[in-house]
């Protein structure tokens, strides 16, 4: 069972590999996938913007090129790429890193499909340096392929993802925006039965059941932390100090405008930015400074 911590005002149970542990919060994931809502502000916008810039993403590697895929899920988006690139005459060695074994082979069976060559990592995106060396020795360069998935973790993780990079190496991010004013909309959006479910998932890994929370995601700085309302305490966190009324944090998406993405990548790195027509969504393809 996974003990929260108390910080910044709430229960922190916000470790991203806590929502993806069971084949249930798997199928809650996948559930989410495919609602038009949720898919059609992520996944789509992203696959739409991959589509439309895949030749020029593809164009900037070298001919043989290992692409790592951290916290890889089924990969549809990264194979795109891999597959365009293999199409294109490059070398692409394939590397899904997922903590959920489900995840890593739907993953394998969806680039295997496009003939790529898949070596699977079924282990914590945390262990990434151990990868990037094995990784190294199928190819000339490492793609980090981190998604939106940087945006669930702490943004101190990219200083830590930039120096296990070379120069030559890419790494690979992608962001729903946020407009200015529009906080209260984008929590609005999450206001949904799924992403309730998905939390509970977590909620689960620490004693609680449903109907013993509230579900209220609420927006911090430039993250909507997906949390809920306490309402009846397990006797084991009411040891801890945790009592009805309190808020516990079980995961973080950051929604940056535009223009704090850019600001963030280019602290870091030298990036490549495209964002959609209506601006709600952006890729980044970064090189090592
Ligand atoms: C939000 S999904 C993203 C899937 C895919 N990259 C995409 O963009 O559609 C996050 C994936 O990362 C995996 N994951 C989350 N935290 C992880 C960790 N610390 N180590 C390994 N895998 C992790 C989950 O199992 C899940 O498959």
């Amino acid at each position: 069972m996974e003990t929260p911590i108390y910080k910044d005002g709430a229960w922190r149970l916000d470790d991203p590999k806590l929502s993806y542990l069971t084949d249930e919060q798997v199928n809650a994931y996948l559930g989410l996938e495919n609602t038009p809502s949720y898919s059609g502000a992520m996944h789509d916008a992203e696959r739409q913007l991959i589509e439309k810039h895949k030749i020029e993403i593809i164009g900037m590697w070298p001919e043989s090129i290992a692409l790592i895929d951290l916290g890889s899920g089924p990969a549809e988006k990264t194979v795109v790429k891999a597959a365009e690139g293999k199409r294109r005459g490059k070398r692409v060695a394939f590397h899904p890193v997922d903590v959920n074994k489900r995840m890593l082979e739907i993953a394998g069976a969806n680039a295997r499909r496009e003939g790529l060559e898949v070596f699977p990592h079924n282990c914590l995106i945390e262990d990434f340096e151990r990868v990037i060396g094995e990784a190294r020795k199928t190819a000339g360069a490492v793609y980090l392929n981190f998604g939106a998935t940087h945006t669930n973790f702490p943004v101190s993780f990219l200083d830590k993802l930039g120096s296990a990079m070379k120069k030559g190496d890419f790494l690979y991010v992608s962001t729903q925006l946020r407009k200015k004013g529009e906080e209260a909309a984008l929590v609005a959006t999450y206001s949904s039965p799924l992403l309730e479910d998905f939390a509970l998932g977590v909620l689960r890994h620490a004693g609680f059941e449903r109907g013993e929370v509230e579900w209220k995601p609420v927006f911090v700085k430039d993250t909507v932390e997906h949390s809920s309302i306490v309402k009846r305490v397990p006797p084991r966190l009411a040891a801890l100090g945790m009592k009805p009324g309190d808020r516990i944090v079980t995961h973080n998406s950051r929604k940056q405008t535009l223009g704090e993405f850019k600001e963030m990548l280019s602290q870091r790195f030298e990036p490549t930015v495209w964002t959609n027509g209506d601006g709600s969504f952006a890729i980044a393809v970064c090189r090592k400074k």
